[in-house]
């Protein structure tokens, strides 16, 4: 990050924020929540040779029962989404994608069915070329058709990649035709697009996001999550460092995605989980679990139904946190959210994040972020769930944060 980024950098955003064109199909007003396969089971189909990642019809359902079953539905946790490899590798005689059948035989419509009938929402992937990133039929050629098949089968959410694509130029166009074709289906499916992805890494473009926000539900800028740590720091430093670009495309209906959660796959400890989860909540990020449910911990179960974090994910007004660089490594997110006192006065979330190699005391006074209660702020630490102190808007707030964690506090206006 090359700015130091002070109050008078927030307040322009806090009280100017821009306004611009975007996607207005009634879907996604929050950002999604659920579970996606591919950061864990990537393909997923030599279930012969590697049945523990393995991607098929027991799998989702196994997660539709445990979302529906251990609190996660309740919790918002909604999407139940298959990435790449799911198909036949031809298409019928019709020329309609067929899912496959030893690893999907009862078909995605029984699927679809299955987690409808508990509450959920089901998600599919493709991609624009000829063939997906992982040489399955893919949807050039069959726009129509396609939109058509995911809608049949009662897809809710499709995600919908851009490997293979040699002409820039047919990014630009593709993604707002196949997004056409699937409103015209006149089924509502939140459309997920990794436009801007290919146009700047694969074909090292400008991303001009106006287009994107116009015809996307959510997009994905960045490269994708490993299973690794690393790979969670570069993101959370690359949306920090890119905050300015992205943050007037990114609101209800319309999100900015880091990509999947990593947590659940034993990769990360306590405090990275809690990192990656409070960043992503402070931006207004969607949360897609990619993990073997039943190896996610207590601890982690309980971070992903704490609804104080999940408030601050959801909040209605999905504003993307500021981040106030102290350093590269050192940085404090600061959110306006709900509820309101009266019609003028917000709560705020402040996350202290450090993902230095030592312990850093951070500190900062509610007045210089926009806060205005007069009647001063209660205090929440939201993992703690304690209400540990109340302030004025001239006090000093101070945490000493550990190498890789965070500290997040809720300020409600009293
Ligand atoms: C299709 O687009 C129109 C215009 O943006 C929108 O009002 C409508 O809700 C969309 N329908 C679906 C099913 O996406
Ligand atoms: C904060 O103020 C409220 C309202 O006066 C009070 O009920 C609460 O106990 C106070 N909390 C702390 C931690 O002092």
């Amino acid at each position: 990050m090359h700015n130091i980024r002070g109050p008078c950098f927030l307040m322009f955003f806090i009280l100017f924020p821009a306004k611009v064109a975007s996607l207005e199909n009634g879907l996604a007003r929050t950002p999604p929540m659920g579970w996606m396969s591919w950061g864990y089971y990537m393909c997923g189909d030599t279930c012969d040779t590697n049945p523990g990642r393995c991607l098929n019809e027991n799998l989702i359902l196994s997660v539709a029962d445990t979302f529906y079953n251990e609190g996660y539905q309740e919790a918002g946790f909604e999407y139940i989404i298959i990435d790449d490899c799911w198909s036949e590798k031809r298409r019928d005689a019709n020329g309609r994608l067929v899912a496959n059948k030893e690893r999907f035989p009862r078909g995605m419509k029984f699927l679809a069915d299955y987690i409808h009938a508990r509450g959920m929402k089901f998600g599919m992937y493709t991609n624009i070329a000829e063939v997906t990133c992982m040489h399955y039929p893919g949807s050039k050629n069959f726009f129509k058709l396609d939109a058509q098949t995911f809608a049949d089968w009662g897809v809710d959410y499709l995600k919908v990649d851009g490997c293979f694509i040699k002409e820039e130029s047919f990014l630009n166009t593709a993604y707002i035709e196949l997004g056409r074709y699937l409103n015209k289906t006149g089924r509502p499916i939140v459309y997920s697009c990794s436009w801007p992805y290919y146009l700047k890494y694969i074909h090292n473009k400008h991303v001009n996001y106006s287009p994107i926000a116009k015809h996307c539900n959510l997009w994905r800028n960045f490269h994708d999550v490993s299973l690794e740590w690393p790979a969670v720091v570069n993101i959370i430093k690359h949306y920090a460092d890119q905050y300015p670009k992205l943050v007037s495309h990114h609101g209800p209906g319309h999100w900015n995605d880091p990509d999947m959660l990593i947590l659940g796959t034993g990769e990360l400890t306590q405090s990275q989980t809690r990192v990656q989860l409070a960043v992503y909540a402070m931006m207004s990020a969607p949360l897609l679990l990619s993990c073997d449910i039943k190896h996610i911990t207590p601890y982690e179960k309980e971070l992903l139904l704490n609804l104080d974090l999940i408030a601050i994910a959801q909040d209605p007004l999905g504003i993307m946190a500021t981040p106030v660089a102290i350093t590269d490594l050192v940085i404090m997110y600061v959110k306006k959210h709900l509820p309101m006192k009266g019609d003028k006065i917000h709560s705020y979330s402040f996350a202290l994040v450090n993902l230095d190699k030592f312990k850093r005391r951070m500190s900062f006074k509610a007045e210089d972020y926009g806060l205005n209660s007069v009647d001063g702020y209660t205090v929440m630490d939201v993992f703690s769930k304690v209400y540990f102190r109340n302030v004025t808007v001239s006090d000093l707030i101070v945490a000493d944060v550990p190498p890789d964690d965070v500290v997040l506090y809720t300020l409600f206006p009293l």
